[in-house]
């Protein structure tokens, strides 16, 4: 389908939240609400242009939209969801096409319900497509009004609405496709007589209709979708309702969930086939696992890139890199800046800050590891520190190929080691060692005739 063109309203004041944070920034599944209506008419259908309306003091929602290259438009009085959506006609005016219309809060809508409904008013030719639900309580919808023949003629908001209207189950969902060609005339005579002294876009479909164009609903199967989030408990409803989404889609493709109960992944995590993912497990932000992994029980893993055939047990995990055949844990933290080549062992209690650690080698117990690039198959014996700062700046420690680091070493850095160095337990080194040496840094033992005791 061409020429097809997408606003999402978002600039409503979420007074309901009680949150300094704009309401389509709140996260839902790891991503921020307004990012998944964005994401929902993306993957629906091709689209021209897609304008988000933003609100005042929406510095961050347009920070953020910048980030994405979303496009949008101001609207500097909140007169109503018309009024917004006459905001973005600016960006829109002088073309044919069709105009999809949702609102930021509506998380759950997914993609094919957007393409069937475009379908429906294209081949109906429609001038307004309403997305309607018929649910058992639409308490605060608006409502729609259908005449003798089932002809759609008017939504009338909770507020405005008759006894009569109010027992009317079906309900305005918010999401509409419009025709570009009739839409803006319509918008402009919208008024605001009403008890909310609002410009409301439902009355264009009264509008369109005395004006003699076709008006439609067509009702969602799935109620669920039509979710909007005003509140924190809605929030926290979306978010459950997502989280099984994931969950079960991430099982249909080969993925084992051991306990979807208790493991949160994020909606834009990817994850390949026959990975187990045990319970008490956080998947976040962008992540994307290989096949065949084991993570988790009890493990956070962020932001983070997996090859194939890792496990990571018990750990915390951040922005890092992972390659294949690394074990992680039970206990480890990798944070920002981490990559662990093929092989690597990282366990029990140890930590590791933007470094390199090469192929094969491992750093099992209780170590420290920043600001460093450790090279293949080096040993770092348990306890092993790098001395990273100074309280003010921060430097590098430099392990080359096949070194041995005795136990409970203090690298203090900046310091360089040659390749199959061997350092001595215990030892405090401060100077660079080259290569095929032995160091020892450390007091020498001294044994002394014990005084008498009685
Ligand atoms: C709206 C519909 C209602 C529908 C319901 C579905 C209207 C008048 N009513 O009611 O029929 O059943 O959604 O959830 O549209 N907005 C702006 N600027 C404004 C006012 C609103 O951008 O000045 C945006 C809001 O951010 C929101 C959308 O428009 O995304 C709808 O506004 P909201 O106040 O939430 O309307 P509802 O009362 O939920
Ligand atoms: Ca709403």
């Amino acid at each position: 389908m061409d020429n097809i063109y997408g606003v999402i309203l978002g600039a409503g004041e979420g007074t309901r939240m009680k949150s300094c944070l704009p309401k389509v920034l709140h996260k839902v599944c790891g991503k921020e609400l307004i990012f998944h209506v964005t994401d929902c008419m993306k993957t629906a259908v091709k689209m021209q242009k897609l304008v988000v309306v933003v609100g005042s003091g929406s510095d961050l929602v347009i920070k953020c939209l910048d980030k994405y290259q979303v496009d949008y438009v101001f609207q500097k009085e909140r007169l109503g969801s018309a009024h917004a959506l006459l905001c973005a006609k600016d960006k829109l005016k002088n073309l044919n096409g069709q105009l999809i219309v949702m609102c930021g809060d509506t998380p759950l809508v997914q993609s094919k319900t957007i393409k069937d409904l475009l379908k429906y008013h294209v081949k109906n030719k429609n001038s307004a497509t309403v997305l309607s639900g018929i649910i058992k309580n639409p308490f605060g919808y608006g409502r729609i009004v259908r005449d003798t023949r089932g002809k759609v003629i008017c939504i009338v908001e909770e507020k405005s609405a008759t006894e009569q209207e109010k027992q009317i189950k079906e309900i305005n969902s918010g999401i509409y496709c419009f025709d570009l060609k009739v839409l803006w005339k319509a918008l402009s005579k919208v008024d605001n007589k009403n008890n909310k002294k609002e410009y409301y876009l439902t009355d264009v479909i009264a509008i369109l209709n005395k004006d003699g164009y076709k008006t439609d609903a067509v009702a969602l199967t799935n109620e669920e979708e039509i979710l909007g989030v005003n509140t924190r408990a809605q929030l926290a409803v979306a978010d459950k309702i997502l989280r099984d989404r994931k969950n079960n889609e991430l099982m249909a493709s080969g993925v084992t969930v051991i306990n979807p109960e208790t493991t949160y992944i994020d909606a834009d995590v990817v994850i390949g086939q026959d990975t187990i993912i045990k319970p008490n497990t956080y998947i976040e932000a962008n992540t994307k696992i290989g096949r065949n992994c084991i993570i988790g029980p009890d493990t956070t893993v962020k932001d983070s890139i997996i090859a194939d055939n890792v496990f990571i047990t018990n750990s915390y995990v951040e922005s890092s890199k992972i390659e294949k055949g690394v074990n992680v844990g039970p206990f480890a933290h990798l944070r920002p800046g981490s990559v662990l080549k093929e092989n690597v062992k990282v366990g029990n209690f140890s930590e590791v800050k933007k470094s390199v650690v090469g192929y094969g080698s491992k750093v099992n117990h209780l170590s420290y590891i920043g600001d460093a690039t450790v090279g293949k198959n080096v040993n770092i014996g348990a306890g092993t520190i790098t001395c990273n700062y100074d309280g003010k700046n921060k430097f590098q420690t430099i392990i080359k190929d096949d070194v041995f680091v005795g136990s409970n070493v203090n690298l203090v850095a900046p310091v360089h080691i040659g390749s199959k160095v061997l350092i001595a337990a215990g030892s405090t080194i401060t100077d660079s060692v080259s290569s095929n040496k032995l160091v020892i840094a450390r007091e020498r033992q001294i044994v002394k005739e014990r005084k008498r005791v009685k």
